[in-house]
């Protein structure tokens, strides 16, 4: 079956930064900040070692490269088997699989981290309980899940969402719904912090934001939790 994505497969990056150009930043901005958020959570809740990550939803790819030295092995899988050449292509060491986006093509516990980055939104509300309990399926007891998501409270998300021509068929989920999925899935010490709220990697920009993370203003959050 064809998917969304597939045709997205040789420009998907154009299209995401001709969505965030009224910000005046480039793609590789967001893609760091989520890289940095990663590195400080699993140094936090997974410690010194090198997790065994599962990326749902990766796409082609284009975050892959900045887990150099954040993670051991690395899965990535997605709907669109398009998407998933290009991102083999362009990441030789990373295993990528093409799934039909119901179950995920793992055993149980077989991660340490699994993420899915600006995924849900794609996907039908009525599977967002069964995506979560798929994530709770193949990671470990005491490894950690990590979904980031648009901010829908963010009025210039939005914004960016409404000029982005394959975010048409989006579904925004704010952090208490993304909460609430991980409790009903039996995840636990879940939390949540909001982030790309400056404009600027500097580390006192860096440090206001972190102090902000509570506060529901910044262009993304990332809901977490432990199984
Ligand atoms: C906006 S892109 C994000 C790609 C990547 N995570 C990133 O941040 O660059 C959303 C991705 O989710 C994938 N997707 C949609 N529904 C999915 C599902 N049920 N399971 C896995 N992937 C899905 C799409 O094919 C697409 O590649």
């Amino acid at each position: 079956m064809t998917e969304l994505f597939d045709g997205y497969r040789s420009n998907y990056r154009d299209v995401v930064q001709s969505s965030i150009d009224f910000s005046g930043l480039p793609h590789s901005f967001f893609m760091r900040a989520k890289a940095d958020l990663l590195r400080e959570l699993i140094a936090r809740r997974l410690g010194p070692v090198k997790p065994a990550m599962l990326d749902v939803g990766c796409g082609v790819g284009s975050f892959h490269p900045l887990l150099h030295g954040m993670v051991g092995r690395l899965c990535g899988i997605d709907v669109s088997s398009a998407s998933i050449a290009q991102a083999r292509a362009d990441n030789r060491d990373v295993d990528y699989r093409a799934f039909d986006g119901s179950n995920f093509p793992f055993d149980d516990s077989a991660f340490d981290l699994v993420t899915a980055i600006c995924v849900m939104h794609h996907v039908a509300p009525a599977e967002w309980a069964h995506f979560i309990s798929e994530m709770r399926r193949v990671v470990r007891p005491g490894g950690l899940i990590c979904v980031i998501e648009h901010n829908p409270l963010n009025p210039l998300t939005r914004l960016a969402v409404s000029r982005c021509e394959f975010d048409r068929d989006a579904v925004l989920l704010g952090a208490g719904t993304t909460r609430k999925l991980m409790a009903a899935a039996g995840f636990r010490e879940i939390g949540a912090r909001y982030f790309l709220l400056l404009p600027w990697e500097v580390k006192s920009a860096r440090r206001v934001e972190g102090a902000l993370g509570n506060v529901p203003l910044g262009a993304q959050y990332a809901a977490f939790g432990t199984a």
